[in-house]
């Protein structure tokens, strides 16, 4: 299997000399950071392709920032940015190229693979599910009986799932309404019957998006979906009219029955978690039309552009992903919650959880050795002001460190009286409250008795960073989901793995393959696992059996 050309090379001098930093000023307190300097405020920020980061109540001083960035560049990330624009098979345990960047590329774009423009074939794709989308949006599109159809129901798992049903949400304001989207992915049948209950065969299409089509998962729905339409539908001919597919392997789309004319394409240089600007985004272009899907590939597209021409201390990714390295390795801070303050990305932080945590959950180097210090932090979160009443209370006066993304707009979709300001008001409050929290002094001062004012401290110093834009557009979501794509990217780069590939997925898939027939079989299985699995086996055999 070949390597890049180029490898990254270990920096232990920027590490160490952040190490000594952080050890001298992790005590130091965001009061006193903002007390010191009175510009922090417009020094801390950074601004491209219609978003404003404003990172400045980070726990971080201008030498921080310098480590960090001389960080990224004893990384070799320019380089490394480099290579994986250029179509270098980067994605060395899979020997492939990373290559999403061309998936959003102007037309007239030139990018090599293997030697071969990518670009016409991208936009060749494009164009079919342009028209594909237009003949479903204008009704052109008949079922099998000759009515139009109106549900879509995409089946994917993964990459293939959490991007169309995340874009389908937020784009909801710009998405024909008179169509009905559904999104199966889990292999509980539960999520398959809610998802058709309602739903008339004779109006419905399946999207059966499978990179590889062998995800056992998506096939087991997508067979499902077939005997569902054709229970109603009574000729194997509806197929055609009922069913496309988006992969990277049309032999077993063939296989399973789809025209391959209603079929897809993408390619193997697009990781499944990076692809919802390919096909997989089929069902997004016909919730908001090719119009809208090209805005959103100009967003991405705009933001790959910062991304790679942007000095690191102008750079949104840069700064995002190297404040996630600072405080996963410096400050003991094992999860970052994402906080949108828009209910249409309320599948926002779902989303970013298998991009992040698919690509940068990683523990060995792009050499095979052992990674020396934590990558990959969890994220998670939910969308303000719901996570307030919940979960807030931990990151405000608990034991972790948990810094957070709050994610606002300044005009709102939906604009009823009172209730934007209302929204954006909690996302100042919040990073607000979280740098600065409550002394005791000012506790005592509101006349608190003395035994209740440790209970109503805020230490503070909890470091946010406030991501804002006029409106949520498909043009930001783009530039949104690419500048985390790219802060990704960042943090592997300098964590030297390999953020392109997943083989931690691999072990449970063949343990469940070799229990399948053990959970099925008639005949009482001889079980060779280990004790506990053993016994879970023959409890869950004797429970179904009852
Ligand atoms: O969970 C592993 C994974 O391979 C993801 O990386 C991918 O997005 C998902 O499964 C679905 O894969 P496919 O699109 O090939 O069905």
């Amino acid at each position: 299997m070949s390597t890049p050309a180029t490898q990254p090379t270990p920096s232990p001098a920027a590490w160490n000399e952040l190490a000594a930093h952080a050890a001298k000023t992790r005590d130091t307190h965001l009061r006193a950071l903002f007390a010191a300097d009175p510009s922090r405020a417009e020094r801390f920020t950074a601004e491209a392709v219609g978003l404003f980061l404003d990172y400045s109540k980070n726990r971080i001083d201008d030498q921080a920032l310098a480590l960090l960035l001389k960080l990224a560049e004893q990384s070799k990330l320019k380089e490394r940015i480099e290579l994986m624009f250029t179509g270098a098979a980067i994605n060395i345990t899979e020997n492939r190229a990373v290559l999403h960047t061309a998936l959003r590329a102007p037309k007239d774009a030139v990018i090599l693979h293997d030697g071969n423009n990518v670009v016409p074939l991208v936009h060749a794709v494009l164009d079919k599910m342009a028209a594909f989308a237009s003949q479903i949006r204008s009704r052109a599109w008949k079922g099998f009986t000759g009515k139009p159809i109106k549900n879509i129901v995409n089946v994917g798992i993964g990459g293939s799932d959490l991007g169309p049903v995340m874009a389908y949400e937020a784009l909801r304001s710009c998405s024909d309404r008179g169509l009905v989207f559904r999104f199966v992915s889990n292999v509980d049948g539960t999520d398959f019957a809610e998802a058709v209950h309602d739903l008339d065969p004779a109006e419905t299409l399946f999207i059966i998006s499978s990179k590889t089509f062998t995800t056992l998962e998506t096939m087991t729905n997508a067979h499902t979906a077939r005997q569902w339409s054709l229970a109603a539908l009574k000729d194997e001919r509806a197929v055609a009219r009922h069913f496309g597919a988006v992969s990277t392997n049309a032999k077993e789309v063939s296989a399973f029955g789809i025209d391959t004319a209603n079929m897809f394409e993408f390619w193997d240089w697009v990781g499944g978690r990076y692809s919802m600007d390919s096909a997989i985004g089929l069902s997004t272009m016909i919730a908001i039309g090719p119009d809208h899907f090209r805005e959103l590939l100009d967003g991405f597209h705009a933001m790959d552009v910062h991304f790679r021409t942007a000095p690191f201390d102008a750079n949104l990714p840069v700064i995002l992903g190297m404040l996630a390295v600072w405080y996963t390795d410096f400050f003991n801070a094992e999860t970052i919650a994402v906080l949108p303050y828009d209910q249409y990305l309320k599948r926002f932080p779902a989303y970013l959880q298998q991009l992040t945590m698919e690509s940068n959950g990683k523990s060995v180097t792009l050499d095979g050795g052992r990674v020396d210090r934590p990558t990959g932090p969890v994220y998670w979160g939910e969308p303000g002001t719901n996570g307030q009443h919940s979960f807030y209370q931990l990151i405000h006066q608990g034991t972790r460190l948990i810094p957070c993304d709050l994610i606002g707009f300044a005009r709102s979709l939906n604009p009823l009286p009172k209730h934007h300001d209302l929204l954006m008001s909690n996302v100042f409050a919040q990073a607000e409250a979280l740098a600065f929290g409550k002394t005791p002094e000012q506790v005592k001062a509101e006349g608190t008795p003395d035994w209740l004012v440790p209970h109503r401290v805020f230490d503070g110093n909890r470091p946010t960073n406030v991501i804002l834009a006029e409106k949520l557009t498909p043009a930001i979501l783009g530039a949104l989901v690419a500048l985390y794509e790219h802060s990704v990217f960042v943090q592997g780069t300098v964590w030297r793995i390999n953020s392109f590939d997943q083989w931690g997925v691999e072990l449970g898939k063949q343990l469940a393959q070799r229990i399948i027939p053990e959970l099925a079989s008639a005949e009482e299985p001889a079980l060779a696992h280990d004790s506990s699995t053993n016994a879970l086996i023959k409890r869950y055999r004797a429970l179904k059996a009852r």
